[in-house]
């Protein structure tokens, strides 16, 4: 790695997003800790670095499983108004998104809602948590997991639809520049959502489920249907076998992947 990340107590001047940096060489997951600076008031845009955890987390609780010191894993402490907050994995989505089509040049999409992919293999999956204070939104963390340098093929445990940019590329790429890239794009899409912009046009371009047939974990149920769009909220509009449509929220179904059954 020619750059190596950036230490505690350095920032990235200028921006809301890594106006403090701290980081671990392991934790037991960037969330926590961000979530702990967060119940203490710390600035907005506080990120939480590590270059590996014992416990990371994904949607739905499923473990986030990385490479010691291969990949990329933050979290970062927003407060956008709660109108505001569907937003935010958007920004996060687009920013790892346009990242790895600049840095791999292959065929980079969205997999709704949140989850990176390079010719439909997982390379980066997001997730938001937030804190309300009535109807009040307290904060949100964003943390941000890519497949860096690491061979997730290579492990039973990411199973066999992931890729990381090194796969895709045959180099290694250093994680400061990835950071970089990220944080500078991810900047400008929260000013636009704190200026009132609404980025589901610019997501919904980069959606690849759209058109595809879908099977959607729907309360206790599998739901089968045809993906047709994504409202101005970012839900999923599915159309079911007798043509009627189903809104799915982000935060409450997860589709089944096609390859991996997952
Ligand atoms: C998903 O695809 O389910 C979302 C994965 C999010 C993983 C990141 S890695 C950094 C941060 N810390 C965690 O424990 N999880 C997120």
């Amino acid at each position: 790695m020619s750059e190596s990340l950036p230490e505690q107590s350095q920032q990235y001047s200028n921006q809301i997003i890594g106006s403090r940096i701290v980081h671990h060489k392991v934790i037991s997951s960037t969330m926590t800790e961000a979530e702990q600076l967060a119940n203490q008031d710390c600035d907005e845009g506080t990120v939480v670095l590590a270059d590996n955890q014992i416990s990371g987390r994904g949607r739905f609780n499923r473990d986030w499983i990385s490479a010691p010191g291969k990949d990329l894993l933050v979290s970062i402490v927003l407060r956008p108004k709660l109108s505001q907050l569907r937003y935010v994995n958007m920004a996060a989505t687009i920013a790892v998104a346009d990242m790895a089509k600049n840095i791999t040049e292959q065929s980079v999409s969205i997999k709704w809602p949140n989850d990176v992919r390079i010719n439909g293999k997982k390379v980066a999956g997001i997730l938001v948590e937030s804190a309300l204070d009535n109807s009040t939104l307290k904060h949100a963390i964003v943390g941000i997991g890519i497949n860096v340098n690491s061979d997730p093929e290579s492990d039973p445990n990411t199973g066999g639809n992931s890729t990381s940019l090194f796969m895709e590329t045959g180099e290694e790429i250093p994680i400061k520049s990835v950071l970089d890239s990220i944080f500078s794009s991810m900047n400008e899409l929260y000013i636009k959502i704190l200026q009132g912009c609404s980025l589901t046009q610019m997501w919904a371009g980069n959606i690849d489920t759209i058109g595809e047939i879908i099977n959607v974990k729907y309360g206790d149920s599998f739901v089968e249907g045809i993906a047709r769009g994504v409202d101005p909220e970012g839900n999923l509009i599915v159309t079911k076998p007798d043509g009627s449509d189903i809104t799915l929220v982000g935060g409450e179904v997860t589709l089944k992947d096609a390859f991996t059954g997952t």
